[in-house]
């Protein structure tokens, strides 16, 4: 499924829309380049979730964090980690084991610890300054899920 965002505020609205099938335990994963619109959706999402979006910040120096609304929604970023292993150091397959929601950007790094069931989303620039197209790839259960949601640009 692929969309083509205007600008931030569609970006937002998408990750706030998506919340709506987020059940407890969930993994979504971010793909994007560097200024691609990943913290912007998952304000948008963390909204959904019911937790105030001005905690959420791009966590590129904070590997983790932890936001809490109606569930506790974890923020992780990847792009300093350089093996699946110092992930588990951190702590990341005990997390996803748990029932939190799990948001991780730079997910390739992750490999064999992410679960069969889990949302990828790729965001990447458009043909103007504002424009992201945002590709989500349902694996495992959210398959079911993501079929009976759409997204109006
Ligand atoms: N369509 C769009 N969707 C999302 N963000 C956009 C869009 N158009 C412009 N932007 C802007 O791009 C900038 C970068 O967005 P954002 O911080 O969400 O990206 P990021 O992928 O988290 O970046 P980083 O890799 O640096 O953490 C922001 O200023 C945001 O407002
Ligand atoms: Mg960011």
């Amino acid at each position: 499924m692929r969309f083509v965002s205007p600008g931030p505020a569609t970006t937002e609205a998408l990750g706030h829309s998506l919340a709506q099938l987020v059940r407890p335990g969930d993994v979504i994963t971010l793909e994007a380049p560097l200024g691609g619109g990943k913290t912007t959706l998952v304000r948008g999402l963390a909204g959904g979730l019911g937790i105030a979006e001005d905690q959420v910040s791009s966590p590129t120096f904070v590997i983790w964090q932890i936001y809490v609304g109606n569930l506790r929604l974890h923020h992780i970023d990847a792009y300093r980690l350089r093996s699946s292993e110092e992930l588990e150091e951190i702590g990341l397959a005990e997390c996803l084991a748990g029932s939190d929601v799990v948001v991780l950007e730079w997910p390739l790094v992750a490999g064999p610890l992410l679960p069969e069931d889990r949302l990828e989303v790729k965001l990447d620039y458009g043909v103007s300054e504002e424009e992201r197209s945002i590709e989500l790839i349902p694996l495992g259960n959210w398959q079911e899920r993501l079929r009976g949601w759409d997204f109006e640009v």
